[in-house]
């Protein structure tokens, strides 16, 4: 059994809840960057090599040449669910476990989602930047029309644990006919809210709205480009809450541009952040936010005790609770 007392975790950035509390508790000498503010990549690999574990985030470079030089580290506890930061082919050669957090966000990042979808429908972040500027004059019966979901059909790009729930709610709420595509089928959500597997190319063609819920990988890089949207209906509203990556950010821009989809509402952007002078930020039918979509008191609290939960144990009982890479544990 290992002594924890002599284990140093490097915990990257300022965590919510009881996550890094409980490091220390459990007897882990902690160090905890103070910094509201992504240590540099040298700033990381010169703290994690004085380390032993890592709890670290999305905006944390986990790459071949963070690898190579930390491979000192017994552990890397990423606080996220999405994990396309991390080399993790690099980190399984090193024999680097991997920590991650899924599902601690999925009812929170599916209101998000949805939350998006009805405030793209009904133009509601454009309308209140024109009280803002002073343009609300009078009743006008003919202007400023949304469109209602009731029955529409909502198209989910991965449909696993948060396109679950979002496909929960849009069943709930609206009666929307759910389709999905996936790289397995979903029996559950088929069952449960008489969902139908289609192929990518009929996603693009049936759905109303189109929400992505799928990982970054080298397969749904960009797969949101020009070549997709083209084939989207032309009332078609695209949400994305996964990762800005999914989509081209031009391609999106110029398909709103010419009324090649109607509206978008997204929650991550390509590149990230958004600068204030993008177009996106302009249109009547578009919703940004800025990568919120677990920002809830609950989902990140319970991600930071998952991340120090995957630490503590991988210590105490050789195992990772939640891993991306078990087969380094064999
Ligand atoms: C994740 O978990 O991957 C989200 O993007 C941030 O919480």
């Amino acid at each position: 059994m290992t002594t924890i007392a002599t284990k140093r975790v490097l915990v990257s950035r300022i965590f919510p809840g009881e996550g890094v509390e409980r490091l220390r508790s459990a007897g882990f000498t902690v160090t905890a960057w103070d910094q509201d503010r992504p240590m540099t990549q040298d700033e990381l690999i010169e703290q994690s090599k004085q380390h032993d574990a890592l709890f670290c985030t999305l905006s944390d470079k986990i790459d071949k040449r963070f690898l190579t030089e930390c491979q000192n580290l017994d552990i890397v506890s990423q606080f996220a669910v999405g994990y396309d930061n991390i080399d993790v082919a690099e980190a399984t050669r090193l024999g680097i476990p991997i920590g991650y957090t899924p599902d601690a966000m999925s009812a929170a990042t599916a209101d998000i989602a949805f939350g998006l979808m009805i405030a793209t429908s009904r133009k509601m972040f454009y309308m209140h930047k024109q009280i803002l500027e002073g343009k609300w004059n009078y009743f006008r019966p003919h202007a400023n029309l949304g469109m209602e979901l009731t029955g529409k059909t909502l198209g989910i790009m991965g449909l696993g644990r948060i396109g679950m729930e979002m496909a929960k709610r849009c069943k709930g709420a609206y009666n929307m006919d759910i389709i999905y595509h996936n790289r397995t089928r979903n029996q559950r959500a088929e069952r449960d809210f008489d969902a139908k597997y289609v192929e990518f190319a009929e996603l693009l063609r049936q759905s109303d709205v189109i929400s992505v819920h799928c990982a970054l990988t080298p397969e749904t890089r960009e797969l949101f480009n020009s070549a997709a949207f083209s084939q989207m209906k032309p009332t078609a509203i695209f949400i994305n809450t996964s990762r800005g990556m999914v989509h081209n950010e031009h391609d999106l821009i110029e398909a709103l541009n010419s009324g090649t989809i109607w509206g978008a509402g997204l929650d991550v952007t390509n590149p990230e952040p958004m600068q204030p002078n993008n177009p996106l930020l302009q249109m009547e039918n578009v919703t940004v936010l800025p990568h919120i979509g677990s920002a809830t008191m609950e989902a990140r609290g319970k991600m930071a005790q998952m991340a120090a939960e995957n630490i503590i144990e991988f210590y105490r009982n050789n195992r990772v609770p939640h891993i991306v890479n078990p087969e380094v544990m064999k």
